[in-house]
């Protein structure tokens, strides 16, 4: 068993999306026409991860296992995991060692925006590193908001800083990190920061104190949103709206993610198609079809 799992995290308290997050969970929210988990979800996938666990809120977890279903539609194997309290995106790892077991893991937050095409390439050279860990990090104006991570000249971590108030660098760490086997032994040796949290910035300092915390800079220019406050979630949808409508594709569908990578057969997606309502979404994956021949 040596197929990389994945997490998905969805809980947290949201307080920044206060008070919308009083009666909704910020991951359920829309960007522009699909549910924010979708944009995580999908990235995962092109990844090429099936076996995948969404971790969330008490409340929250059965409200998505009861709208996403076991994955089995998409060819993936979902599991729901409670995170009890928020304490902390390390403390997932943790929840799902049962499920993790000896396998590599890669943990994404379900709150970040990235776009599949844009993020390939960046996709392959992380999974193609088989001892380590991998994170994006992406130039910024406002570092201080950022967890943000030092480079040396050949591009090694020399220091991770959690919002610093005097940053040493502008390069953030996004929120999608690839990890070797050993996170879960190594995140089991975490103690809570001050705040109480198990942190991912400890984590990944703990592979960067084993020399093995590799780092992609992303281009300044790459889509990368975090959905997280009001502003940048009416600016998530604005851009994914604009970006459809220049492609004349849609953005982060998992069914159209689940045929490209062959999770799903001809005859699993057309069933999926079948069973939606007709809207512009099912006209698009229908439209995906045309022009291919009958498998
Ligand atoms: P944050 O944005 O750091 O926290 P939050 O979502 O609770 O929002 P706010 O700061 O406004 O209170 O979380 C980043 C992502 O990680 C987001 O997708 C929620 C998730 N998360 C958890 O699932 N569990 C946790 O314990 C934490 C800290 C975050």
């Amino acid at each position: 068993m040596s197929e990389r799992f994945g997490i998905l995290l969805a809980g947290g308290l949201g307080t920044r999306l206060f008070p919308i997050t009083r009666t909704v969970n910020k991951h359920l929210l829309p960007v522009y026409n699909k549910p924010q988990i979708y944009y995580s979800l999908v990235i995962l996938m092109r990844a090429g991860l099936r076996e995948i666990a969404i971790v969330s809120t008490p409340t929250t977890t059965p409200v998505l296992q009861e709208s996403l279903g076991d994955g089995s539609e998409w060819g993936l194997d979902i599991s729901y995991v409670v995170q009890p309290e928020p304490k902390g995106i390390a403390q997932a790892i943790l929840l799902c060692g049962d499920l993790i077991k000896n396998r590599p893991v890669t943990l994404m937050l379900g709150d970040n925006l990235f776009l599949t095409d844009e993020m390939a390439p960046y996709l392959e050279e992380a999974l193609a590193r088989k001892q380590g860990a991998s994170v994006f990090a992406v130039p910024v104006d406002d570092p201080e908001r950022f967890g943000i991570v030092t480079l040396d000249a050949n591009g090694r971590a020399t220091d991770l800083v959690e919002k610093p108030k005097n940053p040493a660098s502008n390069m953030a760490v996004t929120g999608l990190y690839f990890y070797d086997s050993d996170a879960l032994e190594l995140t089991a040796g975490l103690t809570p920061s001050a705040r109480g949290e198990l942190e991912i910035t400890d984590l990944n300092r703990a592979y960067m104190d084993r020399q093995s915390l590799y780092v992609e800079s992303l281009p300044a220019d790459i889509t990368w949103l975090d959905c997280g406050n009001p502003d940048s979630l009416v600016e998530a949808s604005q851009t994914i709206k604009e970006l459809e409508s220049k492609r004349n594709s849609l953005i982060a569908c998992p069914e159209e993610l689940a045929l490209e990578m062959g999770f799903v057969d001809r005859a699993g997606y057309e069933a999926l198609l079948a069973a939606m309502p007709k809207t512009q979404y099912r006209a698009y994956l229908e439209s995906l079809l045309a022009g291919k021949s009958a498998a």
